[in-house]
């Protein structure tokens, strides 16, 4: 997990990021490990408020205050995103990895028409443009045009001088993804792409990123909720609680073979995997406040497995090749 290769897009190691709150400081993320590999698809997945939006928006540099990055290293290609200055920070967002937001509406600029903001992305990445201004005027329509086909808007050439509020939720997710896509990122970050579409439309989202992911060679992190997704999409799995990562590892083994009794409950909660856009409804209880906690296991109060040993703060355990999960179960000798 720690290491370092050529495969290696991503790395993130330790990365804390906090919000200062009245009620005290909110640990949203604390201590996550996460590499992406390049071409790979990495799953995201745990309840809301577990810090999976928070730990891509620290890497993406867009947590805002209250929020800081408290620890960590974020390396890109090798490069310390953390060192960066704003403006290196935009270059990278622009060109080098782009984020679909969970909610496309507040994403999108609304005083600007779909096309005027691809053409605002493809004038600063595309390098392939013509120089001489209308060449180049019409060559971004184009393109605009093309990226808008690509995720399946009908009529593109027309739709090109419309709003974001005049396209439906799924349109509108298909054309924050066109943006995203229109700088040819190396990584895409797709926050719940599909939570509030309807299930044919999820398919098609899906199948887009899955087919663009393989045409451009780039990686992609998919945050969601739901593990069908994950078993069809993914090659490895990240399962997030209360801030910290609670399991990783290649995504059929995982589901196949889940080691904490946390992906155990989320599993457990699907009856048939092939069952679709089935949201999450794990075992009772909450996830804890994240402001104050006590050393011990987070998953403490809702585990069914858990025992005094348990009352101490638990570190990643390594659980087979290329897979870890934090529960003492699978090393009892460990001490932290
Ligand atoms: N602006 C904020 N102010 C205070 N706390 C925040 C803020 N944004 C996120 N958090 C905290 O971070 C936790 C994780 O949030 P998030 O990453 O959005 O979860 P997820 O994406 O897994 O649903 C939330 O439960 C909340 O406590
Ligand atoms: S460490 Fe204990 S409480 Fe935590 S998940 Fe494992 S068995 Fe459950
Ligand atoms: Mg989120």
């Amino acid at each position: 997990m720690n290491m370092q290769n050529d495969d290696t897009l991503l790395q993130v190691q330790g990365l804390r990021t906090v919000f200062e709150t009245r009620a005290g400081t909110v640990c949203a993320v604390d201590g996550v490990d996460v590499a992406v590999r390049r071409g790979e698809c990495l799953g995201v997945v745990g309840e809301s408020g577990s810090g999976k939006s928070v730990t891509f928006g620290s890497v993406m540099g867009l947590v805002r205050r209250p929020g800081r990055i408290d620890a960590g290293r974020i390396l890109f290609e090798g490069r310390d995103l953390r060192a960066l200055t704003p403006r290196q920070m935009r270059a990278i967002r622009g060109r080098d990895i782009a984020m679909t937001m969970q909610d496309a509406l507040t994403a999108l600029n609304p005083a600007l028409t779909v096309g005027e903001q691809l053409a605002e992305v493809l004038e600063a990445h595309d390098e392939e443009l013509p120089r001489g201004r209308a060449a180049r005027r019409r060559a971004i329509r184009d393109r605009a045009v093309e990226m808008l086909g690509l995720v399946g808007i009908p009529s593109p050439g027309t739709r090109l001088r419309q709003y974001p509020h005049e396209f439906s939720g799924g349109m509108r997710q298909r054309i924050m993804i066109a943006i995203a896509l229109a700088s040819k990122p190396k990584l895409l970050i797709a926050d719940e792409p599909t939570t509030a579409l309807d299930v044919t439309i999820q398919a098609q989202v899906l199948e887009l990123i899955s087919d663009i992911r393989a045409e451009l060679g780039m990686s992609v992190v998919l945050i969601t909720h739901d593990l069908g997704v994950v078993a069809e999409h993914c090659d490895r799995v990240m399962v997030m609680y209360a801030g910290q990562v609670v399991e990783q590892g290649p995504t059929a083994e995982v589901i196949g073979q889940p080691k904490h009794p946390y992906t155990k409950g989320l599993l457990g909660s699907i009856p048939r995997l092939a069952l679709r856009g089935e949201k999450i409804h794990p075992i009772e209880g909450q996830v804890p406040e994240l402001i104050d906690l006590p050393a011990q296991c987070r998953f403490y109060s809702r585990c069914r497995e858990r025992g005094v040993e348990c009352l101490q703060s638990i570190a990643m355990q390594d659980a087979g090749p290329g897979r870890q999960a934090r529960c003492i179960r699978l090393n009892p000798e460990t001490v932290s």
